[in-house]
Formats: C-alpha cells, sequence, structure tokens
C-alpha cells in the first residue's frame, strides 16, 4: 500500500469534507479543526455518500437515513432513522385514496429499509505533505 495525493489542503477547509475517488474506492476526506481524517464515502446502509451530509465535530450524519459515523474511527455510533412523515406530508392536499396508498407504501418501505443492517466505514490512513493530502490505498 502506497500514499496517493488525492487534494490540496486548500480545498478542504476546517469543518468541511470533500468527496475523492482514487484507487476505485469512493473515499470521504473529513478536516476536523485542521487535522485530516478519510473514511469510505459509501454509507454502509444503502450507500449514500457520506461526504454529502453534514459534518458536526467528529461526527458526519449520512443524508439519506441519518446514520451517523465518528470520521476519527470510521465507527458507526448510531443507525438510520427511518421516518414516514415528511414523505407522507407531501402527499396531504391529494384524494384520501391517493393519501392512504402513500402512506401504506412509505411504511413498507421503511419497514424493509430498517432490516438493512449498517457497518463501520472503513478508515485510511491520511498524512499532509507540504500543501498536499495524501491517502494510503
Ligand atoms: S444510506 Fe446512509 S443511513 Fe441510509
Amino acid at each position: 500500500m502506497s500514499f496517493v495525493k488525492v487534494a490540496k489542503v486548500s480545498e478542504i477547509p476546517a469543518g468541511t469534507m470533500k468527496h475523492i475517488e482514487a484507487g476505485g474506492k469512493e473515499i470521504c476526506i473529513a478536516n476536523v479543526s485542521g487535522k485530516f481524517y478519510a473514511i469510505g464515502d459509501r454509507c454502509g446502509h444503502e450507500n449514500a455518500r457520506l461526504s454529502t451530509g453534514p459534518l458536526e465535530g467528529t461526527v458526519v450524519t449520512c443524508p439519506m437515513h441519518f446514520s451517523k459515523f465518528d470520521v476519527t474511527t470510521g465507527k458507526l455510533l448510531s443507525g438510520p432513522k427511518l421516518e414516514t412523515g415528511g414523505a407522507v406530508k407531501m402527499f396531504e392536499r391529494c384524494p384520501e385514496d391517493v393519501q392512504k396508498a402513500m402512506t401504506q407504501m412509505f411504511r413498507r418501505l421503511a419497514e424493509s429499509q430498517s432490516q438493512i443492517k449498517t457497518y463501520d466505514q472503513q478508515v485510511y490512513e491520511v498524512k499532509v505533505v507540504g500543501s498536499d493530502v495524501l491517502v494510503q490505498l
């Protein structure tokens, strides 16, 4: 395994993340208070891109179903939160039979999605050389 240059330090300000692709992998690079971390950028639940979710301290929240991961360890902190309320609410102006059908569909979807297990994210070694961010692949 060797280190590969994936970004410039200036491209990832503190408190932000960047999606990169290298060595056939999708990786989320996070800058936490000036220190860089790298974890897999495909959520272990249903593959959403974690780098598009919010980063608060060392915790990234998946934008799709809100699983939380620690970017310093890749550990899953909490599993997906599957709610139907927001989606069902979009149909509240529709005829009653449409509302019922959509409610039923979203409940079934949430039920089947809740059975998909979510795991820790792969972690990659990161180092900064000059103005470059390198990841070990
Ligand atoms: S895709 Fe990330 S929690 Fe569902």
